[in-house]
C-alpha cells in the first residue's frame, strides 16, 4: 500500500514537472572556469557578497571577481597538492584522491572561514585569504572509502552540517554508487565551539545536499538514491527526530536556503522515454517553503541538456546554478 501511494505521488510529481507549471530557465550569463576545468558543483558567497566561490575538477577553489578577470585561484584542499601534477585536471580522475575534489561550500557568516566538503579529504576549513587550510574531519582517512558531499553553515551559530554520501563507495565510484542500493551515508554536524563532530542521522541512501533553517530549528538532507528529502529537527519537542519532508520525482542534489527562508532543491529526474527507448535526465530546480509547499519549478534542460544540475541558488535576488559536468556556473532568470 505504501509503495502504491509513493508511486501515485511520484507519478503526480512527474506530471507536475512536465506540465506548464514549470517554467524554463532563461540564460543570462555563464561564468567560465579557466579551461579545461569543469565541475562548479556548489557556489558560496563571502561576508561582503564577493564571489561566487566554486570548487573545480583539479581540486582548486576559485573566486569569481568580475566580467574581465573571471575566476581567480583562491585555495586548495589537499595538504601537499602538487601543482604540476594537479593543475588543469579536467573531469573525473583518479588523481583527485590526491589533488582534492571540493564539492559543498559554505562561509561562516561571522568569521569569514570557508568550509569545504571535499569528496576525498572530508571537512576542510579555509581561513580568510585562502592560505591557512585546516583538515577538520576525515583527513586521516584520505585514502579510505569515504565520500564527503554536501555542506551548510548555520548563519548564527557557525555549526557546520555536512554529508558523507557513502562509506562503501568513493567519489570516483560514483557511477557504481548510483546504481547500487547503498545506505551507508550519514548526516554529520561539526561544532566549531567544541571542535566536535557527531553523526545526526545514519543509514541514508546517498545523502547529497543539506541545508539548515535560518533559525537553526531543523536541517534538511536529500537522499539521492531514495528520491526524497528528510527533515531532522534540532530544537523543540521533536529535537533529533527525523521525518519525511518531501518525496521527489527524481534525485535531489544540493539544497540552498534563500533570504526568504525558502529552499531551492536541485532535482534530476530520470524518465524512460518511449520515443528514444532510453532513460533521459531532466535537470530541474524546485523551490519549496518551510511548510513543504512547492512554490516554483524551473527546468534547466535548455542550459544543461540531459546532464545533471547539482545546485540552484538564489543569492541576493539573482539565480545561480552549478553542475558537476559543465565548465561554467550559470546566472539565469525565470518568467515567474
Ligand atoms: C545585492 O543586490 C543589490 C541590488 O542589485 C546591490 O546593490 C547589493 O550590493 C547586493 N548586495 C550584495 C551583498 O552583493
Ligand atoms: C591556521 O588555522 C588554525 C586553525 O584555525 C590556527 O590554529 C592557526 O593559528 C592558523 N595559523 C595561522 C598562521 O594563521
Amino acid at each position: 500500500m505504501l509503495n502504491m501511494a509513493m508511486v501515485v505521488i511520484t507519478a503526480t510529481l512527474v506530471i507536475f514537472l512536465m506540465c506548464s507549471s514549470s517554467s524554463e530557465a532563461i540564460l543570462q550569463k555563464r561564468l567560465q572556469l579557466p579551461s579545461p576545468l569543469t565541475g562548479p558543483e556548489s557556489l558560496a558567497f563571502d561576508l561582503t557578497g564577493g564571489g561566487p566561490y566554486v570548487g573545480s575538477s583539479d581540486g582548486r577553489i576559485f573566486k569569481y571577481i568580475g566580467q574581465d578577470e573571471g575566476f581567480i585561484e583562491y585555495a586548495s584542499t589537499s595538504r601537499n597538492r602538487d601543482k604540476t601534477l594537479c593543475d588543469g585536471l579536467a573531469d573525473f580522475s583518479e588523481l583527485q584522491a590526491t589533488c582534492g575534489r571540493p564539492l559543498g561550500l559554505g562561509f561562516n557568516q561571522q568569521t569569514g572561514d570557508l568550509y569545504v566538503a571535499d569528496a576525498y579529504f572530508g571537512l576542510v576549513k579555509v581561513a580568510p585569504g585562502g592560505e591557512n587550510v585546516t583538515h577538520i574531519f576525515g583527513s586521516e582517512n584520505a585514502y579510505a572509502t569515504r565520500f564527503t558531499d554536501g555542506l551548510d553553515v548555520d548563519p548564527e551559530t557557525g555549526i557546520v552540517y555536512f554529508t558523507e554520501a557513502s562509506t562503501n563507495f568513493r567519489f570516483k565510484d560514483f557511477e557504481t554508487l548510483i546504481d547500487s542500493e547503498d545506505k551507508s551515508g550519514s548526516l554529520l554536524k561539526y561544532d566549531p565551539s567544541t571542535d566536535q563532530t557527531t553523526v545526526l542521522l545514519g543509514n541514508l541512501a546517498m545523502p547529497s545536499g543539506v541545508a539548515v533553517s535560518s533559525d537553526g530549528s531543523f536541517v534538511l538532507v536529500g537522499e539521492y538514491l531514495a528520491n526524497r528529502i528528510q527533515r531532522v529537527w534540532l530544537k523543540g519537542p521533536n529535537a533529533f527526530s527525523s521525518e519525511l519532508f518531501m518525496p521527489l520525482a527524481g534525485s535531489p542534489n544540493n539544497i540552498k536556503r534563500n533570504s526568504r527562508d525558502q529552499f531551492w532543491i536541485s532535482v534530476n529526474g530520470i524518465f524512460r522515454s518511449p520515443i528514444f527507448q532510453r532513460n533521459i535526465n531532466f535537470p530541474t530546480g524546485v523551490k519549496v517553503s518551510e511548510n513543504r509547499i512547492i512554490l516554483q519549478i524551473v527546468s534547466l534542460i535548455s542550459e544543461y541538456g540531459t546532464e545533471s544540475a547539482s545546485e540552484i541558488q538564489d543569492y541576493n535576488g539573482t539565480l545561480y546554478s552549478g553542475s558537476l559536468q559543465a565548465s561554467y556556473a550559470t546566472i539565469f532568470t525565470t518568467l515567474l
